[in-house]
């Protein structure tokens, strides 16, 4: 029988934020009519984490966007999982696309970072996606599938989150169609190597926003959304906090 996971909307600020953004919190707290019936994660660049967490509503949970793979020492400019956890924050977002391009990072080190992040109790939003040559050529499957087990430390389906990123969706206007995507997370499941799949959280990113949030957070294995640009409005936030259901 399928299990009803409970939705997660994450917004990802990436290198956008400064002090004067500190009262988003509240900001999205008006602009949602409501408490969200789903888990909302902010995640905002690092220096923003401690005036954030100090003023926010208790549903809102905060995320970080990456972390070392060391759990400390001689890092110069590292951020550690420790660190974030001491922040209050309950979440790390590992292997961004953006991150695997702009600072090579392998799987291996992706890996290292979730397996760094779950040792502190921090749970890990792993990236994986493929690029739009992998999708054109008909590899997108294989090509996710191969990401994920390379960079997926042992753990419990609960434990860790898994984002669906195409890199070709992200930051463009162009998504997934809601079936492309939900054949994608099922694919997901299915290659989790572990008998707890059914508690595995797969959510998607890459331009979601108010207009196409509903459609793709209606698919059975779509449970939930990472959210680059439309998170970063608190009106647009709210109302994809408010398609999931
Ligand atoms: P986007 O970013 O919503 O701006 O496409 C999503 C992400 O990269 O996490």
């Amino acid at each position: 029988m399928a299990m009803m996971r409970r939705k997660l909307v994450a917004g990802n600020w990436k290198m956008n934020g400064l002090v004067k953004d500190r009262d988003f919190p509240s900001a999205l707290s008006d602009a949602l009519d409501a408490e969200p019936r789903c888990d909302v994660l902010l995640c905002p660049p690092v220096t923003l984490l401690p005036l954030m967490s100090s003023h926010k509503p208790d549903w809102l949970q905060l995320g970080a966007q990456d972390c070392a793979p060391q759990a400390s020492g001689a890092h110069t400019g590292d951020v550690s999982a420790a660190m974030l956890a001491d922040l209050g924050c309950t979440h790390v977002i590992v292997g961004h696309s953006e991150r695997r391009t702009d600072h090579r990072e392998t799987n291996e080190v992706v890996k290292a970072k979730a397996q760094a992040a779950l040792e502190v109790g921090l749970t890990p939003i792993l990236c994986v996606g493929e690029t739009l040559e992998e999708r054109e050529s008909g590899e997108a499957e294989s090509v996710v599938v191969t990401q994920l087990l390379a960079s997926l430390p042992r753990c419990a389906a609960d434990k860790i989150v898994i984002a669906y990123e195409p890199v070709w969706a992200i930051g463009t206007g162009r998504t997934a169609t809601p079936e492309d995507a939900q054949a994608m997370h099922a694919a997901i499941r299915a290659a989790w190597p572990g008998d707890d799949r059914d508690a595995l959280r797969v959510v998607y990113g890459g331009s979601m926003n108010p207009g196409n949030a509903d459609s793709l957070l209606n698919q059975p294995c779509i449970d939930g959304g990472l959210v680059g640009g439309a998170s970063l409005k608190p009106q647009d936030f709210a109302r994809i906090i408010q398609s999931a259901r």
